[in-house]
């Protein structure tokens, strides 16, 4: 949707430039300007400038600069129109309705309802954690050594009689149910999906809280119960985190499967954690991560569960073009634990030495082959040189090689003669 010049306008001078960039950076007057380290680039000396008067930043260091709106699109990577809406919500201004079929608007519609229940039983389940029926929900989080900070910051929550307080500020129990926040059935009438469990909001790239993990406490079953999918949620196009790991310093993201692990690297400092929330890892996550990365380090758990989804995250993030690394979790089961047990200084030494992907999927395939064993072996150099063929470009396929060929002692020539062959023949099986 295209929004006129003046709608633009009214958003931008709505929004004081200083206000809002002071959100993020430090800014100190000098003069007429105020100046702060830029949040673009890596300095010492204050060199980005934002002047009050023209409603402008400059970085006199990497020459970015531009207005409020542009500043939220970079500093906060979202689009043009993402960042108006947001600056639109934050200054109160309503925006003009996109798309005015009676059937868009009715969809629209939905979705606003769904998303104000949702914002309102994550604020009611936050407050429930800080109040005697929460009791319980914060003695667990303390027990795992969740700082106050870490659960405002992720809004977590305890869940009890949520309906019953619904009801009371005028929603009704379809909405409820609609929203995945209630069931249903015939002997019980409407009810709390979740009850008795801690709640872990799913926000989403901006923010917004779309759906909820409930975990149990202690041995309660199911351990987590997620939202069902509904009109505002998909479990396959979200990731746990993102709206903060969108904006981290480093180069990469790391990809966790859990809640937890995701609370405990950002109460550790690594705030580019992820989690893909236990279900298989779509393309669409590999695309939603592609949007913000070029390159993923994959972190999941060390059982063979977490090596399997591994497998298959590797090859999802091949297909959509972003680079991959695997870090190594054991001897824990996963990086939650690995922190717990070791600290912050041991999983920066892992994010250093993360596997490249080739040699992480033939590491897993060797365990498959008895090695003293000259038929199983064959097949074994079979295996390596079949995934050698996955590289076109001769450089790159030369260097694996002869990397490969070291590292499991395999004759180079003999393993080069393999390739070609191999190659051959899928050459001939392509018409
Ligand atoms: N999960 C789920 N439903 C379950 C179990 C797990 O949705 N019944 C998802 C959750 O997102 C969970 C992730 O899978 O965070 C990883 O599950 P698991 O390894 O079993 O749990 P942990 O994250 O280790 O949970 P915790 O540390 O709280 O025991
Ligand atoms: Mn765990």
């Amino acid at each position: 949707m295209k929004y006129s010049k003046e709608i633009i306008e009214e958003v931008t001078v709505r929004n004081d430039i200083i206000e809002v960039i002071g959100q993020f950076v430090d800014l100190k007057k000098k003069g007429s300007n105020y100046f702060g380290l830029c949040p673009f680039h890596n300095e010492k000396a204050a060199s980005f400038s934002v002047s009050p008067s023209k409603q402008m930043y400059y970085c006199f260091g990497c020459n970015t600069g531009g207005d409020v709106i542009s500043f939220c699109m970079e500093y906060g990577k979202m689009s043009f129109t993402e960042a108006l809406r947001m600056l639109a919500e934050r200054a109160g201004v309503s925006l003009p309705e996109e798309n005015g079929s009676p059937k868009a608007k009715k969809i629209r519609y939905k979705r606003n309802k769904l998303m104000e229940i949702i914002e309102e039983a994550t604020k009611y389940y936050e407050y429930q954690l800080l109040t005697p029926g929460g009791e319980k929900g914060l003695a667990y989080l303390k027990d795992r050594n969740v700082s106050d900070e870490i659960m405002a910051r992720f809004r977590l929550g305890f869940s009890n009689n949520l309906t019953r307080y619904l009801r009371t500020k005028g929603y009704s129990d379809a909405l409820m149910i609609e929203a995945g926040i209630a069931s249903h059935d015939e002997q019980h009438g409407t009810y709390d999906k979740f009850w008795n469990r801690v709640m872990f909001p799913i926000q989403d790239v901006n923010s917004k809280v779309v759906g909820f993990g409930g975990r149990a406490i202690g041995n309660g079953k199911p351990k987590y119960l997620n939202s069902p999918g509904t009109i505002v949620f998909d479990k396959g196009q979200n990731l746990f985190g993102l709206n903060y790991a969108k904006t981290t310093r480093e180069g990469y993201i790391i990809l966790c499967e859990g809640y937890m692990d995701v609370i405990t690297m950002h109460q550790a400092g690594f705030d580019m954690a992820v989690a893909s929330l236990g279900t298989a890892f779509t393309v669409q996550q590999a695309q939603l991560l592609k949007k913000y990365t070029d390159t993923v380090i994959i972190a999941y758990d060390s059982d063979d569960a977490g090596i399997t989804a591994t497998l298959r995250c590797i090859k999802m993030l091949k297909e959509v073009g972003v680079k991959c690394k695997v870090l190594d979790v054991h001897p824990y089961k996963d990086p939650d634990e690995l922190i717990k047990n070791t600290g912050v200084g041991e999983l920066q030494t892992r994010i250093q030495r993360a596997q490249n992907p080739f040699f992480f999927e033939i590491g897993i395939k060797e365990k498959e082959f008895d090695m003293s064993d000259p038929a199983e072996k064959t097949e074994f150099y079979r295996f390596v040189a079949n995934k050698l063929c996955d590289f076109t470009e001769p450089l790159e396929r030369g260097n694996y090689l002869e990397a490969v060929a070291k590292k499991y002692s395999i004759d180079e020539m003999g393993l080069r003669e393999l390739v070609t062959h191999l190659d051959d023949e899928a050459r001939c099986l392509v018409p």
